[in-house]
């Protein structure tokens, strides 16, 4: 039996944590119900705004590692994390490791342009807060359409495109959650550290490697 004493640190605080599970419920409920028009896909959407502005503001003023300053990473500081990965000796973080912290950025900024691309969609049905630019987009455009015939048809090359968009960014963020995954059963198992857990309670062990 080890006699080192190991100590118990918080690191995620109530508010993160809240947040984590509550994106991935939400991001779950948006994914699966994007194929159709969907009140409730509009309702987690808008839901998953809402995490993402908390979240931001919780950067800023959330608890130490929470906040942006303690997880954003230089390139270098990045790249000898991935080499000590590579050399068989990573080093280990409290909070979020260099890899995993420009994974949660990139997944903020993802998820940021999803939802953009969302409310665009939704705009031009002429409805969500996005709706009033575009109303006032098409006035301006429309002195330079030749005929009226053709605005019902750029309405629906707008729609596609859109559309194309926002499946891309979706499909995209999907494509990172995955690798967020494989990120974090990665790091538990070289650390010997269920960093799941410690995403619900909130505690990790203090290792010193
Ligand atoms: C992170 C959040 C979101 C995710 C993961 C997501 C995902 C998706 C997916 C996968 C589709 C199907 C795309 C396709 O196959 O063409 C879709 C469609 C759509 N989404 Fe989202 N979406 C999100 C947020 C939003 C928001 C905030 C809005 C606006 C309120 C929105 C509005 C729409 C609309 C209007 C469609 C087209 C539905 C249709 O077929 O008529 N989405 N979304
Ligand atoms: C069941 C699937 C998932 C599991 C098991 C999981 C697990 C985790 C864990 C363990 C962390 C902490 C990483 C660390 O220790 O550095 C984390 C952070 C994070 N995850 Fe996930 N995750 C899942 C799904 C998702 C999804 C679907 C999203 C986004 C759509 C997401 C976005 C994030 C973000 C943004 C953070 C940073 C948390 C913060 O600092 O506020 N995760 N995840």
């Amino acid at each position: 039996m080890e006699m080192t004493e190991v100590k118990k640190i918080k690191v995620w605080d109530i508010a993160v944590r809240i947040f984590h599970w509550s994106l991935v419920v939400f991001f779950v409920i948006a994914y699966i119900t994007g194929e159709e028009e969907s009140e409730l896909h509009d309702f987690a959407g808008y839901v998953i705004l809402g995490l993402i502005v908390f979240r931001v503001l919780w950067g800023f003023i959330g608890s130490h590692y929470a906040r942006f300053l303690n997880f954003i990473y230089s390139p270098q500081t990045t790249i000898n994390y991935a080499r000590s990965i590579v050399e068989g000796k990573p080093k280990h973080y409290l909070g979020h490791n260099p890899l995993g912290a420009w994974m949660v950025i990139t997944l903020l900024v993802t998820l940021g342009l999803t939802i953009w691309s969302g409310l665009e969609l939704e705009a031009l049905e002429g409805h969500g807060p996005l709706a009033m630019q575009v109303n006032i987009v098409e006035s301006v455009f429309a002195d330079d359409d030749e005929s009226d015939e053709n605005e019902h048809e750029s309405e629906h090359e707008g729609d596609e495109f859109w559309e194309d968009i926002h499946e891309f960014f979706a499909n995209i963020t999907l494509m990172l959650v995955f690798l967020h995954i494989a990120g974090v059963l990665f790091s538990s198992y070289v650390h010997r550290e269920n960093l799941i857990k410690a995403m619900i309670t909130g505690y990790k062990q203090n290792k010193s490697d």
